[in-house]
């Protein structure tokens, strides 16, 4: 075979690919030239027969042979799989339907941020069970034992004597019965309390426990941290008052409220003219906490904190009624 013949060839081996009329001419065209046993490996072998004169371009023929073919039968095969689609009653150039993406849900995406500030402040995430005991609960918890939240009124007692946690407050417990000090540990989850749903209570609801015990830990410490936590959550223009509180595992208590991200403290509807939003509950580990768990309050101090996600959620989307959060309407919650 000399030049000339190849580039003979080459012109009937394009055509024939060009022209194959259904899948299977392809693959005979494919068969013949390109195969194992087909004529381009042939012309392989004849390359050392060709003179030296001719042999450079004779090569560079054979490669266009192989390329060009292979790319022609490369878009037939193509076209004729569209072929059966179209003949099977698909049409490939519809633009398909959309599913649409899901979303997390508002919830869980606010408690994912408030996760993700305090773990940039070294604080790792503990969790514990929805079912808690009396003592988890409350006692350890220094709640005295005519404390209203016990009331049968308040709480989802069960019929074994435990029952559906009030607060996320019974993980700090759990934690410190199980870990030796240093503690530094948020706990989100959800917490159950009787209450008749409105638009503003829910008797299953989710809060964020806080907890950090150490030696020399003082109230600048929690004010520091919840300030932090304020101006990474709001913007940093937010401003935080903490103003003195009651709670029975902590002294002293503080309730936390941050200015009113509708009116920036002026003064509105949202916040009653107040310019002030309640945020949180906090406070100094009391030492009988401290001494249930079986930690030394004479070397240790610490802060806790718990907050509503709910109602952080509804100030953060605008969203009026808790109720919203819970439906599982997707119209309402593809918004978020
Ligand atoms: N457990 C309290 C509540 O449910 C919140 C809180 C947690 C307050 C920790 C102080 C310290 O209201």
């Amino acid at each position: 075979m000399n030049l000339q013949d190849l580039i003979a060839l080459k012109e009937k081996a394009l055509n024939e690919a060009q022209t194959a009329a259904d899948a299977a001419a392809l693959e005979a065209v494919r068969i013949a030239y390109l195969g194992r046993k087909g004529k381009l490996p042939e012309i392989m072998q004849e390359l050392r027969n060709v003179s030296p004169e001719e042999r450079p371009m004779f090569g560079k023929t054979a490669n266009e042979l192989k390329n060009e073919l292979t790319d022609i039968i490369k878009a037939k095969q193509s076209s004729f799989s569209d072929g059966r689609a179209a003949a099977a009653g698909f049409d490939l150039t519809q633009p398909g339907q959309w599913q649409g993406l899901g979303t997390r849900h508002p919830i869980t995406q606010i408690t994912d941020r408030i996760t993700q500030i305090f773990q940039t402040l070294g604080f790792t995430v503990a969790d514990g069970p929805d079912v808690e005991t009396v003592w988890n609960n409350f006692d350890a918890l220094n709640t005295p034992a005519d404390h209203p939240s016990r009331d049968e009124q308040d709480t989802f007692y069960l019929k074994n004597g435990d029952l559906m946690r009030c607060h996320t407050s019974p993980v700090q417990v759990r934690y410190m019965m199980a870990h030796k000090p240093p503690v530094r540990i948020i706990s989100p989850g959800r917490c159950y309390r009787r209450d008749t749903p409105d638009a503003t209570h829910s008797a299953n609801f989710h809060q964020v426990e806080g907890l950090f015990v150490d030696e020399h830990v003082s109230l600048a410490d929690l004010k520091g941290t919840l300030s932090y936590f304020a101006r990474e959550l709001m913007g940093p223009n937010v401003k935080v008052r903490f103003r003195p509180h009651f709670f029975p595992f902590t002294e002293p208590s503080v309730e936390v409220d941050f200015t009113c991200h509708v009116c920036q403290g002026k003064g509105c509807r949202v916040c009653k003219n107040s310019g002030w939003i309640e945020i949180l509950g906090a406070g100094m580990v009391d030492p009988n906490v401290f001494s249930a768990v079986g930690y030394d309050s004479s070397t240790l101090s610490g802060f806790a904190f718990g907050m509503g996600i709910e109602r952080i959620t509804m100030i953060l989307y605008g969203i009026h009624d808790i109720r919203n959060l819970y439906e599982n309407d997707v119209r309402f919650l593809s918004q978020f």
